[in-house]
């Protein structure tokens, strides 16, 4: 019998599987860097950024290998990024340019941790695609609450919603075009010679045994910290551009979510 998943259980998960993942992180993940996916990445960062001023500090919780962190790096922004795998960070801090690594300060260590020993105010905090690795996401959604004062703000980037496709034949469409974005990504990986980790994952991505992060729920948690929920956006993630596009455009099916809130 599998023995009780508890939080270090989940933690030393995500650290295996990180190092696993480590410089590979976002070739193994192009549904992040795809055209479709970096549009609303870069809006997303643009629509945030017009609203701080030059000297802005950013957080960055699990970073990784700097996917978020990079775009406010370049922007000129002062940034803090922690993560739990040194591998990740170690990738993040050798892509890195010079001209940049002054306003960056990396950090390794686990996010709730970090957020109940260190006091420094951030005006923004960002968190890309970790919500669904966490034992406890709500416990650390409330922690991110307590640190944000009057006119900071949370996003919430790139996390795994529950699909609900009620049409049959939307449902056939999407399982088709999802069968094929797997089949050319697996070709893909394989001519690349990179190797998929999808049996690794199991424990460290906890929360999609629950079918994903509820955009709702997290909205009702920031609200009784007394958030201001400003916007919640569902898409449809896919490996390839073309297909994320299929999918939006034309099936409007969604996987995904961003949200962005505020304190008032
Ligand atoms: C799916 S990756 C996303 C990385 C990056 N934010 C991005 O969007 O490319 C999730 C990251 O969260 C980190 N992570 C998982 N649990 C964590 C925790 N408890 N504290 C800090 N980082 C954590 C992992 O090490 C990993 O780098």
């Amino acid at each position: 019998m599998e023995s009780a998943v508890t939080k270090e259980k989940v933690l030393d998960e995500n650290r295996r599987v990180h190092a696993l993942e480590n410089r590979y992180y976002l070739s193994r993940h192009p549904e992040q860097t795809n055209f479709f996916q970096n549009a609303i990445l870069k809006n997303t960062v643009d629509e945030i950024c017009a609203t701080l001023n030059p000297t802005s500090k950013i957080l960055d919780l699990g970073c990784g290998t700097g996917y978020l962190s990079l775009k406010f790096l370049s922007r000129g922004y002062p940034l803090t990024g922690l993560d739990l795998s040194r591998e990740m960070i170690q990738a993040f801090e050798e892509s890195i340019p010079a001209t940049l690594k002054p306003q960056a300060r990396l950090v390794v260590g686990d996010a709730e941790e970090f957020l109940s020993q260190n006091q420094d105010e951030y005006d923004v905090i960002v968190l890309s695609a970790i919500l669904h690795h966490l034992f406890d996401y709500e416990s650390v959604l409330r922690q991110i609450c307590a640190r944000l004062s009057s006119g900071n703000k949370l996003l919430v980037f790139f996390e795994p919603l529950k699909q609900e496709v009620h049409s049959p034949i939307k449902f056939a469409l999407h399982r088709a075009l999802s069968w094929l974005d797997e089949k050319l990504y697996r070709f893909e990986m394989k001519v690349r010679n990179i190797p998929v980790l999808d049996d690794e994952y199991h424990h460290s991505d906890y929360q999609r045994q629950f079918g994903g992060i509820d955009p709702n729920r997290v909205d009702e948690v920031l609200r009784g910290e007394g958030l201001e929920v400003l916007q919640i956006k569902k898409y449809c993630a896919r490996r390839y551009g073309l297909h994320a596009w299929l999918a939006n455009r034309v099936l409007g099916t969604q996987n995904t979510f961003n949200l962005l809130a505020t304190r008032p």
